[in-house]
């Protein structure tokens, strides 16, 4: 049987290495956001997580107290990187040569909101593909604002978050 060679463009293709940057504002990073990193990893070689200004949000943890946290996660992981950028996720994606933007779904009240991103970001940038994975059925309702708000109130948090974060969190409400 004849084996048809790949074409050169996607000879190349396939020998780049497929990376994925995971955008939010991981005020803080929590279980569910750690599950869809893993998930990705099943698909990228390598992901950048990547801390993003959302400006309907004032954040508690400052931007190095929340890319601390995250390093701390991986710090067994050479395949997943942290950085952050103050403009365009879709420049920061082509400064890293991503070739993908990582959203997780938890319900479907996160749909409407995930479709008008993807389509603005596929707008601004048509190079790279939005690509969506669904939380572990144990996230399904968590939240960074839900988890802080039950710390801030004595709440019991452990489990949803990593321990370090557990512990960042009892500081800040101490
Ligand atoms: N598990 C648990 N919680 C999750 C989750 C998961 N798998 N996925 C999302 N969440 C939570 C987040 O913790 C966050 O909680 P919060 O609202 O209580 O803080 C909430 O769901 C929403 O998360 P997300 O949709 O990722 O919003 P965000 O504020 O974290 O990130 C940006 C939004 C930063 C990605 C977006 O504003 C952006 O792209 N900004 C850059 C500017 C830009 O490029 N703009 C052009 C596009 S319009």
């Amino acid at each position: 049987m004849n084996d048809i060679p790949p074409s050169s463009v996607t000879g190349e293709l396939l020998k780049r290495p497929r990376i994925a940057l995971y955008p939010g504002t991981f005020d803080p990073i929590t279980n569910g956001h750690i599950d869809i990193i893993e998930r990705g990893l099943n698909l990228f070689d390598r992901i950048v997580v990547t801390i993003a200004v959302n400006v309907q949000k004032i954040p508690l943890f400052s931007l190095e107290e929340r890319s601390t946290m995250i390093q701390e996660c991986f710090k067994d992981s050479e395949r997943v990187t942290v950085g952050s950028t103050e403009g365009l996720i879709v420049d920061y994606a082509r400064q890293h040569s991503a070739q993908a933007i990582i959203r997780g779904l938890r319900a479907v009240s996160d749909f409407d909101y995930e479709f008008q991103l993807a389509l603005m970001n596929r707008r601004l940038e048509r190079t790279v593909e939005t690509v969506f994975f669904m939380t572990g059925f144990r996230w399904i309702y968590i939240s960074s604002s839900g988890i802080k708000n039950a710390a801030r109130c004595g709440g019991n948090i452990t489990g949803l978050v990593p321990e370090h974060v557990e512990r960042a969190l009892q500081e800040k409400f101490a």
